[in-house]
């Protein structure tokens, strides 16, 4: 079973980027903390960050062989269309997740141009928000949606 994590723009930063949002975690830190965890749960994941909409919609192209996603599209959450139609094309049970609760923010955060067509989404717990997201992506994959 392999898993993709996608990273939308600006994520690269993390670590330095608006700490007190974001917390301290890097990028790589919590690609780290995702693969260990996946190790435990006998699956694979492949990680990618872009700050282009173009390159995310591209990876998911080339990728369209795994069996589901974790996407944390950054501000593409809010208008991204396109990300939109490559994660509809791509078909697989996908999980939007954000570091912040973008709800407690600011009003155009509120909208994601992503969630429907997401099986869910998991906002606000940091780094752990991925953690969870693979944690249920895989219980469902496994079967234990219903
Ligand atoms: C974010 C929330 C978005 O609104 C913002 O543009 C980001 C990060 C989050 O993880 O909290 O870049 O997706």
């Amino acid at each position: 079973m392999r898993i993709l994590v996608v990273h939308g723009p600006n994520l690269n930063m993390l670590g330095k980027r608006e700490p007190a949002v974001y917390g301290l975690k890097t990028l790589a830190e919590i690609d780290a903390l995702v693969n260990r965890r996946a190790g435990e749960l006998g699956v694979e994941v492949t990680a990618f960050q872009s700050n282009g909409e173009g390159d995310l919609v591209g990876f998911l192209q080339d990728n369209d062989d795994a069996d589901g996603l974790i996407v944390n599209p950054g501000a593409l959450t809010h208008y991204g269309l396109s990300l939109r139609d490559a994660i509809a094309s791509f078909a697989k049970p996908t999980v939007e997740v954000h570091l912040s609760n973008v709800y407690a923010r600011e009003e155009f955060r509120h909208t994601s141009v992503i969630a429907p067509v997401a099986l869910g989404q998991i906002s606000g717990f940091g780094w752990r928000s991925y953690l969870a997201a693979l944690d249920i992506l895989v219980d469902v994959l496994k079967g234990g949606r219903q």
